[in-house]
């Protein structure tokens, strides 16, 4: 099972990118007592993804795209069997570039399990909970567990994000939740 964790923020020498690479160092750990779970990190940034327009996105097409840079980008997600949306929070909801790479796409989402790291200064709370409502449209399931990292206590005084020791647990935690769903839903 290929989990593919997404790093939504594109801002150069983002949070994000640290975050994402704490992921990559867990990556192990959380899926130490997993059977056959790779977890795997891409960062939205090295897509370069094109707005939503109707040159880009022809409505009833199903995965074919002119664009290149959208097909990769479906490629990579058609072949991930569950997602970890690792998500800022700007101005109280998900940041519009992650979402327009979600709108890019379709059937590619469809039933797929998807979990969240959030982070930002109420931990991406509110980021989170509007990925849920927005997640649904594709049925996916989305689980009730999540890490959200609070930047008011993990920056330190260079701006470097200093993950708390208590989130590894939490982000085992999360991988396992996908992994469980994503096992219970293809049996
Ligand atoms: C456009 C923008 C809007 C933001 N709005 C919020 C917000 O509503 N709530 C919050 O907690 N942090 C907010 N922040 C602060 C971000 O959580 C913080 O800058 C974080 O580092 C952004 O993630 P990134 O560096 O990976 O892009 C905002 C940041 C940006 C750039």
């Amino acid at each position: 099972m290929k989990i593919t964790a997404i790093v939504g923020s594109v801002r150069r020498n983002s949070a994000g990118h640290q975050i994402g690479e704490w992921v990559a160092e867990q990556a192990e750990f959380a899926t130490s007592e997993l059977t056959d779970v790779q977890l795997d990190l891409q960062y939205l940034e090295d897509f370069d993804l094109p707005p939503v327009t109707s040159e880009v996105v022809p409505m009833a097409q199903d995965k074919q795209y002119d664009d290149e840079r959208v097909a990769r980008w479906s490629q990579v997600i058609d072949s991930s069997d569950a997602f970890l949306f690792v998500t800022p929070e700007y101005n109280h909801s998900v940041p519009g570039t992650f979402k327009n790479a979600v709108d890019l796409l379709g059937s590619e989402w469809v039933g797929k399990v998807v979990g969240f790291v959030g982070y930002g200064f109420t931990m991406g709370a509110r980021a989170v909970e509007h990925w849920r409502q927005i997640v649904s449209n594709f049925e996916m399931h989305d689980v009730r567990s999540q890490v959200g990292i609070d930047l008011a206590t993990a920056l330190d005084s260079d701006g470097k994000v200093v993950v708390p020791e208590g989130a590894n647990a939490q982000l085992k935690g999360v991988v396992e939740s996908i992994a469980k769903t994503a096992q219970k839903l293809e049996n």
